[in-house]
């Protein structure tokens, strides 16, 4: 079994990638970062005995994103689970952030999924019993202020989740929109809020992991999970 993981060296994606290969699973995963990538990788292969490719691609490009699902098919025929995490969060109201922003967010956020799932789907389908997680965030279905375009591209992930749940209806591949509140990692160090105030990124680990095995008549589309305090 293989998950492939964008944006897989910290944070959310770290930990999905340790929870799964913990499980078995081979893990394929990227970040802009090769050595950081391929180091995680080899520690992961060596720590629990699965295959794993880590691959320095930037998701913002096109051109990387088919060279790392290229790499991920040259390795292995099949994809079981393609979880499209890398995101970047590049905060401010729509009036006043520099230009480029919006560009900026929807190719690392929207455009290295649609191109990656592209890529991967005919693998996917060798599964037999598939999975798309799409990182999305509960700015994907309410704004709040300084999520500005961020908020504008999450909308747009889970508008594709969407439209993949309804053309893969009947295939065998389930897909589910993962809508996290704030969860520690990297993106927040610094932040002023005690850490009781955020979900540790294992929880969210554990939530795709524990969805990944459910039953293969069964599938989760959407995922809602926030911090018991409420949202920041
Ligand atoms: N943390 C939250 O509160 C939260 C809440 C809701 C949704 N989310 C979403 O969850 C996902 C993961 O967030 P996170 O907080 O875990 O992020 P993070 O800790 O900042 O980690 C992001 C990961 O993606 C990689 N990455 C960033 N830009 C990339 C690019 N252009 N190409 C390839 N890899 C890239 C990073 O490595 P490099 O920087 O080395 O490339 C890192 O491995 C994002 O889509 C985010 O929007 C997060």
């Amino acid at each position: 079994m293989l998950i492939v993981i964008t944006g897989g060296t910290k944070g959310i994606g770290q930990a999905a990638a340790i929870k799964f290969a913990q499980n078995g699973y081979d893990v394929a995963l990227c970040s802009r970062n090769s050595e950081e990538s391929a180091a995680f990788a080899a520690k992961l292969a060596a720590e629990y005995n699965v295959k794993t490719l880590g691959m320095g691609a930037d998701m913002s490009l096109k051109d990387d994103v088919l060279a790392f699902g290229t790499a991920v098919l040259q390795q292995w025929g099949k994809v079981d689970i393609l979880l499209n995490n890398a995101g970047v969060f590049l905060a401010g109201p729509i009036f006043e952030e520099p230009d480029g922003h919006l560009e900026k967010m929807m190719e690392t956020n929207v455009y290295s999924a649609y191109h990656l799932t592209r890529q991967l789907i005919s693998a996917l389908k060798k599964s037999g019993n598939g999975q798309i997680f799409n990182m999305c965030s509960i700015a994907s279905f309410m704004a709040y202020p300084n999520g500005g375009s961020y908020s504008i591209t999450k909308f747009a992930l889970l508008g594709f989740s969407k439209v993949l749940r309804a053309e893969l209806l009947g295939q065998n591949i389930k897909v589910t929109a993962v809508m996290p509140g704030a969860t520690w990692s990297a993106s927040w160090e610094g932040a002023p809020f005690p850490e009781e105030r955020l979900m540790p990124a294992e929880e969210i680990a554990k939530i795709l992991y524990d969805t990944s095995q459910l039953h293969p008549t069964a599938v989760v589309e959407e995922i809602i999970i926030r911090p018991l305090l409420g949202d920041l």
